[in-house]
């Protein structure tokens, strides 16, 4: 079976084609993604508006490319699957209506994903697979959560945000030091140059003895840090910058390594999956390597060019979806999306 994924949540429209051979893990056969972060650099954020008109554009000729790099036709699709929720809900309305659409035309029958579910299930697309159950740290630019994993749609809530996300700590710091949007990776190059060690930041909740997180706090502590130091917090090239840096990363890092080690000991589990933009932060990687080393937990992240948002996840999801009888993939053409949508609702 093959199944065309279309992601178009946010600032990325990701396209991918995915083939199902009976119970054997989905082989991804192509996928073509294009950012927009360049077009809202210039407002230092996401533009909703800007991001659907954009996806309109990029979404039927990066199909056709998914479609002749895998050297396959559009009517040897059999389900076309789409990001259904949670993210900008007219990105999300571009998405569903060219997938249903497609469909449509197709005679083919559809499928919503959840996005979360998307970035979730990701790391069965890399070489070294997970095996289920897993302990899930989920973070990316919208969430930070802590789940238990039984099986496809079997996702227990153990911990989150009560405020920023991890990713939105990254941003928003790094908005901070001058760097543009989206500032995760900009900030993580810098702090490989800085010492974690020169500011001291908060670590927000660190032994509230729960699974929950808060970031809020400390993007106003690195302001208030920043004010201190004066011009040179956002100096390029300047020591201090690169040191309030790696002090911020570490401080993230730290609560997200800790927080996971706590989930897989008071679960038992012996197995984490890291999904989301920020799983690509070296540093945390490299932290929760060590942990996992120590604890003796296995621990399986997404191949790093697909951390952040793309197609290949969407149709990855649906086709894990399918083969383990959660969904099924109806005929029915109508639809409407989920801009708010909690991961542990899905069935
Ligand atoms: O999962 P994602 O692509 O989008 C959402 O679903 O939100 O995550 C984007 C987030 C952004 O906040 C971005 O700054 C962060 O992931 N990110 C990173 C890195 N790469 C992406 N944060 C820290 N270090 C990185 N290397
Ligand atoms: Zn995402």
């Amino acid at each position: 079976m093959r199944i065309l994924g279309i992601e178009s949540s946010c600032d990325e429209t990701g396209v991918a084609l995915v083939e199902t051979t009976g119970d054997a893990l989905p082989r991804l056969l192509s996928h073509a993604l294009y950012s927009q972060i360049e077009m809202h650099q210039a407002y230092g954020g996401v533009v909703p508006e800007l991001a659907s008109r954009d996806h309109i554009r990029r979404v039927l000729p990066l199909t056709r490319q998914v479609m002749s790099e895998a050297g396959v036709s559009l009517s040897d699709v059999d389900v076309v699957a789409y990001t259904r929720g949670p993210g900008l809900a007219g990105a999300l309305l571009v998405g569903s209506g060219v997938a249903c659409a497609l469909a449509a035309s197709l005679g083919k029958p559809v499928l919503g994903v959840h996005h979360l579910e998307g970035h979730l299930l990701s790391p069965f697309l890399s070489a070294d697979a997970p095996e289920f159950p897993f302990i899930a740290l989920l973070v990316s630019g919208g969430h930070t959560q802590l789940m238990r994993v039984d099986g496809v749609g079997r996702y227990e809530l153990l911990g989150e945000t009560i405020d920023d996300a991890a990713g939105e700590a990254f941003d928003k710091s790094a908005k901070l030091m001058g760097l543009p949007y989206p500032g995760g990776p900009g900030l993580s190059r810098l702090a490989e140059q800085g010492n974690p060690a020169a500011y001291k930041l908060p670590r927000p909740l660190l032994h509230s003895g729960d699974l929950d997180f808060s970031f809020a706090g400390l993007k106003t502590a690195v302001l208030t840090q920043s004010q201190k130091i004066g011009p040179a917090a956002h100096t390029e090239g300047a020591p201090e910058r690169a040191d309030l840096a790696a002090s911020t990363q570490a401080a993230i890092v730290e609560v997200l390594v800790k927080k996971s080690m706590t989930a897989l000991k008071t679960t038992g589990m012996k197995r984490l999956v890291v999904a989301g933009g920020v799983g690509a932060n070296r540093e945390l990687r490299a932290q929760l390597n060590a942990a996992c080393a120590k604890a003796r937990v296995r621990v399986h992240y997404p191949e790093l060019h697909l951390c952040t948002d793309n197609g290949a996840m969407i149709a990855m999801a649906a086709a894990m979806r399918l083969q383990s009888g959660a969904q099924v993939a109806e005929a029915r053409y109508s639809f409407d999306v989920k801009p708010r949508w909690p991961l542990h609702e899905l069935a």
